[in-house]
């Protein structure tokens, strides 16, 4: 294999789909992950067919399923090398942490963070024998901003933040780069069929009822405002194909960098009545 290797994880929609797409366009050979192969379809109706077998391989792949990773093992075996890791697959859980059940923090984190670690462990003796490789972990705002209503997605992404940071101190010596890519808000299926709400939350019995119903319609209102997700899928290519990636962080989106820094800079206090205020309370 004389292209340079990416895995992505998650590749049946959203930032993946599209990563998968515009890798095999700028070279790459992709080998695309996702839970359900059939789905494979959205990014073949969108790739030169012709030349697919030299650019793209597909693999079924359940982050949270470790008896899941043989096929991508066996591509990995057939390959032999990664030069960069995208670790993207993710979804949102929202609800009131007194309502949101033990089963649905652990269900999250098994995704978003315990799924990163399984599919970085994959790959890790590849690029450190190569003495060189990019791990990207698709983190959000949410990694360094908390928010009512958010706490299972915010304590997954937080955690991923934690572990890359300490990940990237690690590997560095080999040659490997770990960055965390932190989108704002971007039109893709996690405000849809990637979104799960604690189902107590969305009773009207409940105590956070209404504050759940504002967030919603929050949601719901900024929904066209959403950035262009090929935003983000750039911004991936671009650090795949910089020599090094000197930073750990890469906040990207409409009023991201500001929100992170103003957080770093005004008394909580303030920053507390600025969030709390966002959500109508
Ligand atoms: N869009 C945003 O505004 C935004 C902002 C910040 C961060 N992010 C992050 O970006 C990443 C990608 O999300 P997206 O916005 O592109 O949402 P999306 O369109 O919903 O895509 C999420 C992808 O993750 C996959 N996935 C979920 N659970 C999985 C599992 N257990 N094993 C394997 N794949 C799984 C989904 O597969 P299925 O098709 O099988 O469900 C889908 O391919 C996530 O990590 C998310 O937290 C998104």
């Amino acid at each position: 294999m004389n292209k340079p290797v990416v895995i992505i994880t998650g590749s049946s929609s959203g930032f993946g789909l599209l990563a998968a797409i515009e890798f095999s366009k700028q070279g790459y050979f992709v080998i695309a992950t996702m839970r359900d192969l059939h789905k494979q379809e959205h990014i073949l109706q969108r790739i030169e067919l012709n030349t697919m077998e030299d650019h793209i391989r597909f693999a079924e792949v359940d982050v949270t399923n470790s008896n899941s990773l043989d096929s991508l093992k066996n591509i990995l075996h057939d390959v032999g090398h990664v030069d960069v890791l995208i670790n993207n697959a993710g979804f949102a859980t929202g609800g009131f942490a007194e309502e949101v059940s033990l089963q649905e923090y652990k269900s999250q984190f098994e995704t978003n963070f315990f799924g990163v670690i399984e599919i970085t462990k994959l790959v890790l003796p590849f690029m450190r024998k190569q003495g060189n490789g990019k791990i990207l972990n698709l983190s959000s705002i949410s990694g360094q901003i908390g928010f009512p209503g958010l706490s299972p997605y915010v304590s997954s992404k937080f955690a991923l933040e934690g572990w890359s940071e300490c990940l990237r101190l690690e590997v560095n010596p080999f040659g490997i780069d770990v960055a965390l890519i932190e989108p704002g808000s971007f039109q893709t299926n996690i405000w849809s069929s990637g979104k799960k709400v604690a189902e107590k939350s969305l009773l009207p019995s409940s105590p956070y009822h209404q504050i759940m119903k504002k967030i919603e319609a929050k949601l719901e209102k900024d929904k066209e405002k959403y950035g262009d997700p090929m935003e983000v899928v750039r911004l991936l290519v671009n650090l795949a194909e910089a020599p090094k990636l000197t930073k750990l962080r890469y906040p990207i989106g409409q009023g991201v960098k500001t929100g992170i820094l103003l957080k770093s800079m005004v008394p909580w206090k303030i920053w507390e009545k600025f969030v709390l205020r966002a959500i109508g309370r």
